[in-house]
């Protein structure tokens, strides 16, 4: 092997790379458990434990054995959970009416984990409508079938407080209504929920990822898809503008979704704005990195972590992710 050359760079900056311990004190951004939120799937019944067919290692599961995956992801570091509550499909309707009852699935979720764990976990609640209308669209259709706006925020205000009544620590719209953020926020602060933060899914964008959550959650839109409220994935200007807008008006966190394809997004909106900001790897997202471990294309850890750990150079404070658990794990075992 040659090891002399008349070439010198100008430069050297491997010195700081060759020493493993001077390479770990020069790296700028970490990726800890403490940042990792992980989804859950709420349905009705007792005893139900289903994998979901569209998500893998993501379960159905009924109140009474959440803390079948809650215990393991204790065990693992993760404290944070975000629920998506699904009512028995036979009682869907085209107001959405079981979004806000204290006996659904996500309402007694709440009551339940609240008295079992105390405050060894944070609970969040995520606050739409697909998942309770029958025609599968985020709030109430007007006479052309477009989601009406004001109405829809009103209603997600009252769904927000029937989350925080049944013990949320914290709620997050995702209709992407124009002014839910100000709505949720006096509907929380009228029924003595003041200190109950919002998590808003402020740049939510319409998105082909969201695929196999729409199964999972049997959510998707019997008609027409959500460009009529979702922002366009060309949009980054405006999709500063709508998370701006809901810092206006209170939100307490942001968020920018899908996250891996909008990275430029979360890097321009961390210099925009001084509030954390949240970003949801979604269901597509995951599922893509998991077909490609599947299929040897990828290196199952390395590749997750730099995935979760991109995010957080881009600008990411908190991560939602289906991998909240399996990324805990390795993170303890490096
Ligand atoms: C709306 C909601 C959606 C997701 C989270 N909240 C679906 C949608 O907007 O159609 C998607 C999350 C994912 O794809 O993982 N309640």
């Amino acid at each position: 092997m040659k090891t002399s050359s008349d070439f010198t760079p100008a430069a050297r900056l491997r010195r700081l790379r060759e020493n493993r311990i001077l390479a770990e004190s020069v790296r700028e951004v970490s990726l800890e458990v403490r940042q990792l939120i992980l989804p859950l799937f709420v349905v009705t019944g007792r005893g139900r434990r289903d994998p979901v067919p569209s998500l893998a290692n993501v379960d159905h599961c009924s109140v009474d054995r959440l803390p079948e995956l809650i215990d393991p992801a204790l065990e693992a570091g993760v404290r944070s959970f975000m629920l998506f509550g699904l009512p028995d499909p036979a009682d869907k309707d085209p107001e959405g009416t079981t979004a806000w009852r204290d006996d659904q699935p996500v309402q007694r979720a709440f009551s339940f984990l609240r008295e079992r764990y105390g405050r060894e976990v944070l609970l969040t609640g995520d606050v739409c409508m697909c998942e309770y209308t029958s025609h599968g669209h985020c709030g109430f259709l007007d006479a052309d079938g477009c989601v009406d706006n004001d109405s829809t925020a009103e209603a997600l205000g009252r769904i927000a407080v029937s989350h925080a009544r049944a013990g949320a620590d914290m709620v997050a719209p995702s209709a992407m209504m124009d002014g839910q953020v100000a709505a949720i926020r006096s509907a929380l602060d009228s029924e003595g929920h003041v200190s109950t933060p919002i998590m808003s899914y402020s740049t939510k964008f319409a998105s082909a990822f969201y695929g196999p959550f729409r199964d999972a959650a049997g959510s998707a839109p019997s008609h027409g898809d959500r460009r009529g409220y979702q922002l366009a994935s060309t949009n980054a200007r405006e999709a500063l503008r709508e998370s701006l807008a809901d810092e206006d008006e209170g939100a307490d966190i942001l968020m920018v979704k899908p996250s891996l394809l909008y990275m430029d997004v979360l890097a321009r909106l961390r210099e925009a704005t001084l509030l954390p900001i949240a970003c949801y790897l979604v269901s597509g997202e995951y599922m893509m990195l998991r077909h490609a471990v599947a299929a040897g294309a990828l290196d199952e850890k390395r590749g997750m972590l730099e995935a979760h750990l991109s995010l957080r150079r881009a600008g990411a404070d908190l991560i939602i992710t289906y991998a909240a658990v399996d990324v805990a794990r390795m993170l303890r075992e490096r």
